[in-house]
């Protein structure tokens, strides 16, 4: 069977490249754009067959930061029988959190907990023992340990949300790791490095950051994860597409780099992340869990 591959995120940026990506690399691969804007999926479809027109690319709607959405997307996914991986790719990047109509904080839900819920939903798919199946958490270098908090998790205190929701990551990419490796799916935590994307257009304007582009080239020569394009940025998740899932390292964070002569390659380092501060996390997560999904009526795990 031809991998099945589930790209959120997938109508712009590091997304948009990965799937171009991807269908380079095996043109069979059937891919599925989880976006929030069917308009900006059936676009980013258009490019895809433009290029593969025998592609089999399907949309799907999901606004991660809405639960109802994540819920009604999941059943549709399921309908489609397989997941072989499924790679996230959306970011909010803002230092102004608020609140979402879940009751939840916005940057905490849609960098996290609305891809655990989707992961959940979609375990009876991502779980087989056959054919292993992988997650791929766009993560960053930005995850750091001093944002994030175990008694303040959704970062409703802080001023670092972005950080500490890609820390969040990191941890419950090792905790999912635990928990399902021995059913078949294995978690991954990439960082795409510096990417000139929407989310990088909206710390500076994109006429700043054309600007700065010569600086950045030279600062390539000593900083390895200037990968500046998206196309370089998905270095990572391309490279864990071909890796066998049980193979890699639960403990390990795949970066994109780039030499500088513009060659692409993946670097592996540490995650700081302790297991027990992880599993600590993955219950509070599940609490979690328990507490939306009863409000709004819904079955914790479909069948
Ligand atoms: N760019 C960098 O330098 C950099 C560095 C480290 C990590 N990252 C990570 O890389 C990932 C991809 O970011 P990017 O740089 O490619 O940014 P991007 O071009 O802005 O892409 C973000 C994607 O997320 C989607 N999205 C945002 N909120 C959503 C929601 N509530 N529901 C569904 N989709 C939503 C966007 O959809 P719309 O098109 O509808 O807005 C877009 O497709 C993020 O996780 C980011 O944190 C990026």
């Amino acid at each position: 069977m031809q991998p099945v591959v589930l790209v959120t995120g997938a109508s712009s940026g590091i997304g948009s490249a990965l799937c171009k990506r991807l269908l380079r690399e095996d043109a069979g691969v059937r891919l599925c754009l989880a976006c929030r804007s069917m308009q900006k999926a059936a676009a980013t479809k258009a490019v895809l067959l433009a290029a593969h027109p025998a592609a089999q690319v399907t949309l799907v709607r999901l606004d991660v930061s809405s639960l109802e959405s994540v819920l009604r997307a999941a059943g549709e996914i399921q309908c489609r029988k397989a997941v072989h991986m499924l790679s996230t790719a959306e970011g909010l990047i803002t230092q102004e959190d608020c609140i979402t109509a879940d009751g939840l904080q916005s940057v905490f839900e849609t960098n996290l907990f609305g891809h655990f819920i989707l992961i959940r939903q979609l375990e009876p798919l991502l779980c087989c023992l056959e054919k292993p199946s992988l997650l791929i958490w766009t993560s960053s270098s930005n995850a750091r340990k001093s944002a994030f908090s175990l008694t303040d998790y959704q970062h409703s205190k802080g001023k670092e949300p972005y950080s500490s929701s890609k820390y969040a990551s990191d941890l419950a990419s090792v905790a999912l790791n635990k928990h399902f490796n021995k059913q078949g799916l294995y978690s991954s935590v990439v960082c795409p490095g510096l990417v000139m994307t929407n989310l990088t257009y909206g710390i500076l304007p994109s006429f700043f950051w054309k600007l700065l582009m010569p600086i950045m080239w030279i600062i390539r020569f000593f900083t390895k994860t200037y990968t500046l394009t998206p196309y370089n940025g998905a270095e990572a998740q391309v490279w864990l597409f071909k890796q066998k899932p049980e193979s890699l390292d639960a403990l390990m964070k795949y970066h994109s780099c780039t030499s500088p002569m513009g060659k692409n390659y993946v670097e592996s380092r540490k995650v700081d992340v302790e297991e027990e501060t992880a599993e600590i996390f993955y219950q509070k997560l599940l609490e979690l869990e328990k507490y939306v999904l009863a409000r709004l009526n819904a079955p914790l795990s479909p069948k």
